[in-house]
């Protein structure tokens, strides 16, 4: 309410305003800035060099670099099943996402700086703590009025859900970190499940498979290679060369991996999010369960890239899926969209 009220009184004041939207994923951050659209789109990932506890690699650098550092430098994902688990470092990561997203927009403002004001979106699951921790990392990094909302009321607008009205919608948000499952209506979350098995999780999957099967100790950007170029839900069977360390000598090793492997190593996990979202039909009333058959569920974040991936679900549930098509950009697309209204704005913050 009162930080509501600040960003209300705020748009009276002669300081001007810059007001962003951010989407802090687990793998990817995302900003885009009111009237201008998605600016930034960043693997969250941050380089800290130990000696001199400076951070020197941030986003899409880092990321690059996974692996090939020398000891002193590490590099760091701030964030793990959606929430934050290294205070200093996404801190550091959102100043330098922030400074970049609105750099180009500061020559507009050479009199007065503008203060940012920023919506963001926070999985439905975190605790208070974890909520308090995004927003502290906002303060700390230069925001002066934030406003968190529920990820889902994001992903559903995002996946063309009127979230107020009275139609259900079931999002499935195929994310890095999370898989978000929920049901949307009337304003709010009816029902929803979370699984932590998400993509980043399943890179380890694929590293024991490997390690199991091949004798190979892959590293964490192989995995997610493989995981991208092989995992799929058709006939294909592709194969990929790829290189690591003999679990036998440590000596270098390449092994060459197919779909049928990596279908193997993560075939549990879909498995599993299938059986999520059965248990969440279940535990819905009829009149919801009828709409959803009737409207399909929704698939977005950027594992839903995988090739046929709605057709599985489609098999597995006997429900109509649609896949959005803005994948790992639709939470993002669908915050920007309720950030215009912002009487809502102010409900929403005010129910999470
Ligand atoms: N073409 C692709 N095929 C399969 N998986 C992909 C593809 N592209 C990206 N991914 C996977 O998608 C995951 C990241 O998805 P996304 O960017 O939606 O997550 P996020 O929004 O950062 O995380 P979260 O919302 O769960 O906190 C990674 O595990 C990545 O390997
Ligand atoms: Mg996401």
């Amino acid at each position: 309410m009162q930080l509501f009220q600040k960003i209300f009184h705020s748009s009276f004041s002669i300081i001007p305003k810059i007001r962003l939207y951010l989407d802090l994923g687990t793998t990817n951050t995302r900003i885009a800035i009111e009237n201008k659209g998605l600016l930034l789109n960043e693997p969250t990932c941050i380089g800290l060099n130990k000696q001199t506890n400076q951070y020197i690699f941030y986003g899409k650098e880092a990321k690059t670099i996974i692996g090939k550092t020398p000891d002193f430098i590490k590099i760091i994902k701030p964030l793990s099943s959606g929430v934050i688990v290294d205070f200093d470092g996404t801190v550091a990561l959102l100043k330098y996402f922030i400074g970049k997203a609105v750099q180009p927009y500061l020559v507009n403002y050479r009199v007065i700086k503008p203060t940012i004001s920023v919506i963001a979106t926070v999985p439905i699951c975190a605790t208070e703590i974890e909520k308090k921790a995004v927003i502290e990392c906002l303060q700390k990094a230069g925001c002066s009025e934030i406003i968190i909302i529920n990820k889902t009321l994001a992903t559903a607008t995002g996946s063309g859900a009127n979230i107020n009205s009275h139609t259900p919608c079931l999002t499935v948000d195929l994310g890095g970190g999370l898989i978000e499952i929920g049901i949307v209506s009337g304003g709010g979350v009816i029902a929803y499940r979370v699984i932590k098995n998400a993509g980043e999780v399943m890179n380890k999957l694929v590293m024991n498979y490997a390690y199991l099967k091949n004798g190979i100790i892959l590293g964490e950007s192989t995995c997610d290679e493989l995981k991208i170029n092989l995992l799929r839900f058709n006939q294909e069977n592709t194969t990929l060369a790829v290189r690591g360390k003999s679990l036998e000598n440590g000596l270098p090793k390449s092994i060459k991996m197919s779909t049928n492997d990596i279908n193997e190593a993560l075939l549990t996990s879909f498995n599993q999010i299938t059986d999520m979202i059965k248990e969440i039909v279940e535990f819905v009333q009829p009149e919801i369960v009828e709409e959803i058959y009737k409207n399909g569920i929704y698939l977005s974040g950027n594992l839903a890239k995988v090739p046929n991936i709605n057709d599985f679900f489609q098999k597995e549930l006997d429900i109509n899926t649609n896949l959005v098509e803005t994948y790992g950009d639709t939470t993002i697309t669908g915050l920007s969209k309720l950030g215009q209204n912002k009487e809502m704005l102010f409900q929403l913050n005010e129910s999470f």
